[in-house]
């Protein structure tokens, strides 16, 4: 098949394009490299640096394309409370951009990387996709809106839509930025490095946390597997772990000691979000693999970054 990835060069989109065109796929990646590294990506991809509102590169972009993975975000939860517009215009208006591109383009399927975030706080043990969404930053608002334009621009004309509700991924490659980075990564630089590790509040925060593989996993079957066309879809474990006992995993795979500085500041965000893993289990007959311990064991293998260079 013939596939373009938008946002192809970031932590998920390499992951995914580099597995398409290792299939023997041909695969085109957009990317404006804000926060992608294109020399990530198997020299076999076609990529190409833009906006995902470059609606004449986008044109070009989707000729004789079979299906988009639409991946291309700003993707900070805390980023996104300071600067609401940019997110909106990247992961909203680029997204009704790229639609309209498929729309005049003719492509048949749009698979939207969306995320758990949407469901906020809710009075559940696991969430499902039934649920009333409660979003409670601009990034879950953004992505909730995405799906919604992505389910009714496609049912106007005819372009099959799937959208998958990722949760916490996490996996060699990941964006580490100064402020605001993601915590797997985080905290296993921090233990390997010496460090400290800072847990805010009683360390009782619950996530849902699923290898890369994993979710490329979905991904791929998203865009493949017939009558799923306009279903949102959770993509998780099932199986939630806290802050605490993510640490006391980390420092378990790694046989090191953590320095654990607890702050009382209690961090904003949802007190606990796991995934209800029925739909995607029925839909698309998944399940994830990788367990925790295992999936941090493969990062601390692969990712060379997380061992501090003295
Ligand atoms: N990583 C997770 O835990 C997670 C969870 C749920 C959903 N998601 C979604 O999956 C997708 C990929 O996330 P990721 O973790 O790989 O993040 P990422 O930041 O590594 O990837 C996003 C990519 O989009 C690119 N991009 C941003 N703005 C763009 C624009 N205007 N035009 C073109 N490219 C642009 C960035 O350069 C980056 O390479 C996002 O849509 C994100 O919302 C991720």
């Amino acid at each position: 098949m013939r596939f373009l990835i938008t946002g192809g060069a970031g932590f998920i989109g390499t992951a995914l394009a580099n597995y398409l065109i290792q299939q023997g796929h041909t695969v085109r990646v957009l990317d404006d490299l804000s926060a992608g590294q294109a020399e990530r990506l198997h020299p076999d991809i076609h990529f190409t640096r833009g906006d995902v509102e470059d609606k004449p590169k986008i044109w070009r972009l989707l000729n004789k394309i079979d299906c988009v993975y639409h991946l291309a975000a700003r993707v900070s939860v805390q980023e996104s409370v300071l600067y609401p517009r940019e997110y909106n215009k990247t992961n909203v208006s680029g997204t009704v951009a790229i639609m309209e591109a498929m729309r005049d383009a003719g492509v048949k399927r749009v698979v939207l990387a969306s995320s758990g975030a949407v469901y906020g706080e809710q009075n559940i043990a696991k969430v499902h996709e039934d649920l009333l969404p409660n979003p409670s930053s601009p990034y879950a608002v953004s992505k909730l809106a995405a799906e919604n334009y992505v389910h009714t621009i496609g049912a106007e004309w005819n372009i099959e839509t799937v959208c998958l509700r990722i949760f916490n991924a996490y996996g060699p490659g990941q964006a580490i930025p100064p402020i605001h980075a993601p915590v797997i990564p985080m905290v296993v630089r921090q233990v390997l490095g010496g460090g400290s590790v800072i847990i805010h509040g009683n360390g009782q925060q619950v996530r849902d946390y699923i290898y890369v593989d994993d979710v490329v996993k979905a991904l791929v079957m998203a865009a493949t597997t017939d009558n799923i066309s306009r279903q949102t879809i959770n993509v998780g474990t099932s199986i939630g772990t806290s802050i605490n006992q993510l640490v006391d995993l980390i420092e378990q795979v790694t046989n090191q000691k953590a320095q654990r500085i607890v702050t009382n500041v209690v961090s904003g965000g949802i007190s606990t979000l796991i995934a209800d893993t029925s739909k995607v289990e029925k839909l698309l007959g998944y399940t994830s693999r990788v367990t925790l311990a295992e999936g941090i064991a493969l990062l601390v293998e692969q990712d060379k970054r997380l061992i501090k260079q003295f």
